[in-house]
């Protein structure tokens, strides 16, 4: 489409921090951006504001709280004119040309594969899709014409560099890590980190799931997975960095010994817009500190104290269906944990062993992986085992 047209927008996720941020970057770009659908879980106080603001056509949320968004509606006297529709039926409109997804975990698998399946542009924040539908998202997205826009920082960065450069020159690629509120603690007091100082990320201001998974850097497991998948590129060319500053956020290595660095100041905005305009670029619309002050650090990371890590290479290598075991049995995880039932430590514990349980036992997953519906398989089967894994030890503790 063409640059002056106005995109029309189904914002998966609205009421969430990448929904928020790309609401702002609407803001921002008025004749730009037009938001023809939203839709959240529960939030119907935000949802109705969002209403209220952009007056969208069609609207999601779950049927037990539309009583209660329909009545924050009425008390601001707010003349409702749109449809209740389904997530997979939004994406599909034929009125929508990009669709942004913000959902975490599982959830976000359905939204990008509608949207994937009707050739859409597809802004995909959620991780989680590109991992647990791997090989099977990318053929449909070629075979449907359909394209997948990264908006991790980091992958949105690699992207910039990986278009500027001939693939044959480039050995290596890098994705940096700030290291989370823990990455100079003893390993005695990770294991024991309490929730409130593991929801506290010292960089960037996200939803719970992924603040989790950033603090016990299992978040940056996800990422290796999702660099490998998104550009085509084997687990072991791919390395990380602890960058506590969060500026670089990835680095291509070229054959000749050159670095190229990809630097922003670390605000969700920047990625999310990139993404948001693609394959147009404008000028930032909002204002954004200064990178130049700030002393720029790296660091190798610690595999004794961050295990998790390894995950990332480990289930890249494996292939399907290890990346889709991976993010069900750390989404068990991280309910348990926010559920208080067990310790930081266990959630790698349970993922780990949920990993290495499977390895052994292939044969009880689908295989290979051919269809939307193995991978929901997949989803049950590792979350029913990471659940027992899990409940044997809260039993122990
Ligand atoms: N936040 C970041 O800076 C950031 C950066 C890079 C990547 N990501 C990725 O982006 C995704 C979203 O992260 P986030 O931090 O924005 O999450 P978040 O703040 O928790 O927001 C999640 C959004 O999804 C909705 N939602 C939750 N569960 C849902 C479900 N089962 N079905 C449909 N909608 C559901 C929520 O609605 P309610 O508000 O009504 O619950 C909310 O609108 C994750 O995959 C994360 O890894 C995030």
């Amino acid at each position: 489409m063409k640059n002056k047209e106005k995109k029309r927008i189904a914002l998966i996720g609205s009421t969430g921090s990448i929904g928020t941020q790309c609401l702002q970057v609407v803001d921002s770009l008025p004749e730009k951006f037009e938001i023809i659908g939203i839709t959240a879980m529960t939030n119907f106080k935000l949802l109705a504001k969002q209403i209220i603001k952009y007056k969208p056509k069609y609207v999601c949320i779950a049927p037990e709280k539309r009583a209660e968004l329909e009545r924050e509606l009425k008390e601001s006297s707010f003349k409702a004119n749109f449809e209740y529709a389904e997530i997979a039926d939004i994406v599909r409109r034929e009125e929508i040309d990009l669709v942004v997804v913000g959902v975490p975990g599982f959830a976000s698998c359905e939204p990008v594969f509608n949207a994937v399946q009707a050739g859409k542009e597809i802004a995909v924040a959620s991780k989680e899709a590109i991992l647990c539908l791997g090989k099977l998202l990318f053929e449909e997205a070629e075979k449907k014409k359909a394209k997948i826009l990264p908006v991790d920082s980091e992958h949105s960065s690699l992207w910039k560099l990986i278009d500027s450069y001939p693939r044959e020159n480039i050995k290596k690629v890098y994705i940096t890590a700030s290291g989370g509120p823990f990455w100079k603690h003893d390993k005695s007091k990770i294991e024991n980190a309490p929730y409130e100082e593991v929801i506290k990320h010292p960089v960037w201001n996200m939803g719970v799931k992924i603040t989790v998974d950033s603090a016990l850097l299992i978040n940056k497991a996800f990422e290796i997975i999702e660099a490998s998948y998104l550009f085509s590129i084997p687990a072991e060319k791919i390395g990380v960095k602890i960058h506590p500053e969060a500026i670089v956020h990835s680095a291509i290595e070229l054959k000749d010994g050159t670095f190229i660095m990809s630097a922003h100041f670390p605000d969700m905005r920047i990625p999310i817009m990139y993404a948001m305009l693609y394959p147009y670029v404008e000028d930032i619309p909002f204002e954004i500190p200064s990178i130049w002050e700030k002393p720029l650090n790296f660091f190798e990371p610690d595999f004794e104290r961050f295990p998790s890590l390894l995950l990332g290479w480990r289930c890249a290598k494996l292939k399907e269906p290890f990346p889709c075991i991976l993010v069900s049995a750390d989404e068990v995880a991280v309910e348990y944990f926010i559920s208080r039932k067990i310790r930081f430590w266990d959630i790698y514990t349970i993922v780990e062993k949920t990993v290495s349980y499977f390895e052994k036992n292939r044969d009880e997953l689908p295989s290979p992986m051919m269809s939307i519906e193995d991978v929901k398989k997949i989803y049950e089967i590792s979350k029913k085992k990471a659940k027992e894994i899990a409940d044997s030890i809260t039993k122990k503790t």
